[in-house]
């Protein structure tokens, strides 16, 4: 850590320093669960609203007026780099993300652009100013993301979403070398823009590698993505901001995944909070990792659940309380508020 000790709770425990209450915040926590974000969302699509920074900056405020959340993420998402790239991108109500110029030959991959976000993702960056400087009176640390090269490879080859992830892995196992230019030039754009967002007003940066876990075994993981995913972890050291290398599916290689880099780990569901710890090594901090769908279960159900992420935690610094994966669309709010507040009462010191 550079400069003074921090003095908010989440920011404090990416350094494991003591806390009074372990820090809560909530992947994907605006958004369609919310009445707040529905309603503006029956005006203007997904990218209007990622694209006009007032709107981006009062989605992301949404959740941290409604309840007692440690930290703020900034609404965007991690797909619209790839624009920037010369891929076409569109959301559809009710289908997720489509691509409609995928990459299919490695002569695609030649084409795609590596523009800096500056150009090309101006509007994320002014959300963020925008943002952070609403949320500086209150105290409330505002964390930036992008996805990491493989989960954002995934979408541009397949694109879309994918169950087999046939499309990426084909191409990843028969063109290693195409692979690697697209992987580099995903560092490339990636690093750019999460660097750019720190110097905007980030507090944090979290990377998603929501997918590289699911489509790929231990293996394929450290000969076609952790070479990637260190060099872009270890750009980011340059931000002087903590960095949060989350991931799903990884948990029986999850040492691989944290020697990548990143202050804290971000785990998924799939493996108790305290075996993930000490896999991670007990010198990181780490972040998790409750079922999203436990919430959308009867509270005292949930509870249960809650209790056991807090015990595995055992009460040692450096745990950043989220769930181990975004909150589902279906989450009632109740659900969110019992939830945040129950951790803060229950670890208070
Ligand atoms: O966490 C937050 O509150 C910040 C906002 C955020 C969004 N997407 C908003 C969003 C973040 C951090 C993301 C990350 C993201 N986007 C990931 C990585 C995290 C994860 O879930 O693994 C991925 C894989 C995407 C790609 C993406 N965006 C998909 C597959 C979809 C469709 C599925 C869905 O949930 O609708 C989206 C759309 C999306 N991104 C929505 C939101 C609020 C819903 C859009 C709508 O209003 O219709």
């Amino acid at each position: 850590m550079t400069g003074k000790e921090p003095t908010s709770r989440f920011l404090r425990a990416c350094h494991r320093l003591p806390v009074d209450a372990t820090p809560v915040w909530l992947m994907r926590q605006a958004g369609r669960y919310m009445a707040e974000y529905r309603a503006l969302r029956e005006k203007y699509s997904m990218l209007e609203l990622i694209q006009t920074p007032e709107l981006a900056c009062e989605i992301t405020l949404q959740p941290i007026q409604a309840f007692d959340l440690d930290a703020a993420i900034i609404f965007a998402d991690i797909l619209p780099p790839l624009i920037g790239m010369g891929l076409n991108l569109e959301f559809l109500p009710g289908k997720g993300p489509v691509i409609y110029n995928p990459i299919n030959t490695p002569y695609d991959i030649d084409l795609l652009g590596t523009p800096p976000a500056g150009e090309t993702l101006a509007s994320t960056l002014e959300a963020i100013r925008l943002a952070a400087a609403a949320l500086e009176p209150k105290g409330i640390p505002l964390i930036g993301f992008a996805g990491a090269p493989f989960t954002l490879a995934s979408y541009a080859i397949e694109g879309g979403g994918s169950k087999d992830y046939a499309r990426t892995k084909a191409l990843m196992f028969s063109e290693p070398a195409a692979w690697k230019r697209l992987m580099i030039k995903l560092v490339t754009v990636q690093g750019d823009y999460l660097l750019e967002q720190a110097r905007a007003g980030a507090a944090a940066l979290q990377v998603f590698d929501s997918w590289a876990g699911l489509a790929l075994g231990q293996n394929a993981y450290r000969r076609y993505v952790a070479p990637y995913n260190t060099a872009l972890f270890d750009k980011l050291k340059q931000a002087s901001v903590p960095v949060i290398n989350f991931s799903t599916g990884t948990s029986s290689y999850l040492e691989d995944v944290a020697d990548c880099g990143g202050d804290v780990i971000g785990v998924d569901f799939r493996m108790p909070l305290g075996a993930a710890w000490e896999k991670v090594g007990l010198e990181r901090a780490i972040q998790g990792n409750l079922d999203p769908i436990t919430l959308l279960a009867p509270w005292r159900e949930a509870q249960y659940h809650v209790d056991l992420v807090l015990e595995e935690a055992g009460g040692r610094p450096g745990h950043i309380f989220n769930l181990g994966h975004g909150l589902h669309k279906d989450t009632p709010v109740d659900a969110v508020k019992c939830l945040v507040d129950y951790v803060h009462e229950k670890t208070r010191k």
